[in-house]
Formats: structure tokens, sequence, C-alpha cells
């Protein structure tokens, strides 16, 4: 099986290593700061063993040990089909790093980053090998949240990303192709969008945060996590989408907020929305919290995996 170099081994290149070593390949992990990638690969015995009580993972052992810590970033690039670059979220660091990384890989390595929100054009464009060079974007946690955004820069070779989307399907991903550049991407624009309106209701006095997030998390959410925006809608009038746009179209344009309006994520909202909310964050919160959503999403998975395959 291929070899993949992970670059950056924090929150999302340790989940990044969990995957492909779970799913057979080769993983050699570095880290500017060695104890990082060290600690992520003792982080990662965790997350195999949580996979494999949820029926996920079949030999956890045995996939840390094709986990291996690079000596630096040449040997961690060696032999390398894919590297997964993890590092900083600034415009430098990228830039920085795929200087490096096209300077060191093998000639037929795809190089690709986890970033969030910039384009592969403002990190590639000077690179001998940007043809290359694209975005893979996976989402917190990405070992438990298969989804992953592919997203070339115009000078990408097209069976570059053919063969990205083959490797990370093969590593049990679900890659969707970009057609076009867009700073956030798919599910970052879509996140944008719903968090806006979510700060807004809470900042006008509307409803509560918790009343929000109860919207989300026992209602919208749970289709959700089995049908996207467009298949919800199909089932929602008689007459599918169309059917839908026609009788609700106007009113859900109605809603739409005015241009120039006031930033959603001010000091003011953000003040209001802590004022009422039920949790101080501390490192045990978030950790608390971090486990107990990776169990449920772990054991969502579990059922998605056992469910049968929705009709055509
Ligand atoms: N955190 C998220 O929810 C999330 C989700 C999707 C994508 N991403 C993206 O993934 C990337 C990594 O984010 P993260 O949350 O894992 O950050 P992180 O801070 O947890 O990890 C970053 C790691 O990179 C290392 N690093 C810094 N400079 C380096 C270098 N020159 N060479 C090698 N390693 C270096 C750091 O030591 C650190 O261990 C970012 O681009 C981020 O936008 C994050």
């Amino acid at each position: 099986m291929s070899k993949i170099a992970i670059v950056g081994s924090g929150l999302i290149g340790r989940a990044w290593a969990t995957i492909f070593a779970s799913h057979g390949f080769t993983v050699s992990l570095y880290d500017l700061k060695p104890e990082a990638a060290n600690a992520a690969r003792i982080h990662i015995g965790k997350n195999l063993k949580e996979l494999a009580g949820h029926g996920l993972v079949d030999d956890p052992a045995g996939s840390l040990k094709r986990i291996t810590v690079a000596a630096g970033l040449t040997d961690a690039l060696k032999g390398a089909a894919l590297v997964q670059e993890n590092g900083p979220e600034t415009i430098e660091a990228k830039q920085a790093l795929f200087a490096e990384m096209d300077e060191l890989a093998p000639a037929g390595a795809i190089l690709a980053s986890s970033t969030s929100f910039i384009t592969a054009s403002r990190f590639s464009e000077k690179l001998k090998g940007r043809a290359r060079c694209l975005v893979a974007h996976p989402v917190n946690p990405p070992h438990l949240v298969p989804i992953v955004e592919l997203a070339p820069a115009p000078w990408t070779d097209a069976k570059v990303v053919e063969k990205a989307k083959k490797l990370y399907e093969k590593a049990g991903q679900v890659p969707i192709i970009l057609r076009q550049e867009k700073a956030g991407f798919v599910l970052n624009r879509l996140q944008a969008v719903l968090l806006a309106e979510a700060f807004r209701l809470v900042g006008e006095g509307v409803a509560s945060a918790e009343d929000v997030d109860k919207t989300i998390r026992d209602g919208l959410g749970l289709r959700w996590s089995f049908m996207g925006p467009f298949e919800t809608i199909e089932l929602n009038a008689p007459g599918g989408i169309p059917d839908y746009c026609a009788r609700y179209g106007a009113s859900l344009a109605q809603m739409q907020p005015q241009p120039g309006g006031a930033d959603p994520f001010g000091a003011d909202t953000v003040t209001k929305v802590m004022s009422e909310w039920p949790g101080t964050q501390t490192p045990e919160r978030v950790a608390a919290l971090s486990r107990w959503r990776d169990s449920r999403l772990a054991a969502l998975q579990a059922h998605k995996r056992a469910s049968k395959r929705k009709p055509a």
C-alpha cells in the first residue's frame, strides 16, 4: 500500500494519520516540534482503540504499527504518494511549507493542504510543481466525519485531482470536487451563513443561544446527517424541488440579510451570547465534550455504515 506523509501532527494531522493507517496505508508523521509528533502517535493509538470499539476499525494495533515518526521533513516525504499538509493557517506558512515540500517530495507525489479557507493558487502559484498541488479540506474530527473538499487551483492537473479523489476514497473518505476556486470552499461557506444567522437571532433577542442549538441538534441536524438540503426539500413539497421553491421561495428570499448590515460576529453579539451561555470554557470541559462528541459520532458512523442504502 502507498505511503502517506503527514506534515504537521496537531489536531488535524493526527486524525489524517488515523484515517490512512486504519485503511492499510503506511504513514510517516512529521512535525516541526518532534514532541508533537510523538504525542500525536500516542493520541492516534487511543483514536484507533475507540474506532475499534465501535466496529469501525478491525486491527487497531496493526494500524498503529504502520505509523512512524519521521526524523525530518526529507525522511517523511521519501517515497510518499501523497503529502497531507496540516501546518498553521496562514498564507506565509502554507507558502513556505509548500515550497519545501515541492523541493523534497518525489516527482509523482500529490501535495495537498488541509487549509480551511486559503485557496490553492495563493500558496502554489510560484512552484515548479504547482500542477500537483491542491486543497483537500477535511472537517473536524476528520477520522469521524468523512467529507473532504478537493479544491484545485486553475493550474492543478485534472489527473492529479482524479488520482487524489481515488486515494481519499480508498481511505474511506467522501471527496467532493470544487469546479472553481472559492475561499472557504463549500462547507465553510454554508456554515458561515448558518452561523451568521444564529448570531443575529441571539443578538436581536429572538431566541436564546441554547434554543438555537436545540433547533439544529433536535431539528435540522437530524435530517442533515442522512440527507443534504436539496434532498430534504425534495420531500417537503409534492412536486419536489421546483414546487418547494414556488411555494416557499419568496418567503425564504425575504429572510436574506441586507448587504452592508451589522457584523453578526461583532463584540456586542458575542458578549450577549456569552452572557447566557451555560458553560465556562476550560481545557477540561473542551476535552470532556470532545470525547463525548467523538463517541457519539463514532456510534452514528457505525449506524450509517450498517444502514441500507438510500433508494435511488
Ligand atoms: N481545527 C480544525 O477544526 C480544522 C478543520 C479543518 C482544517 N483545518 C486546517 O488544518 C490545518 C492544521 O490545523 P490544526 O487544527 O491541526 O492546528 P494545530 O495547531 O493543532 O496543529 C498544527 C501543527 O503544525 C505544526 N507545525 C507548525 N509549523 C510547522 C512546520 N513548518 N512544519 C511542520 N509542522 C509544523 C505545529 O507544531 C502543530 O503541531 C490548518 O490549516 C487548519 O486551518 C483545521
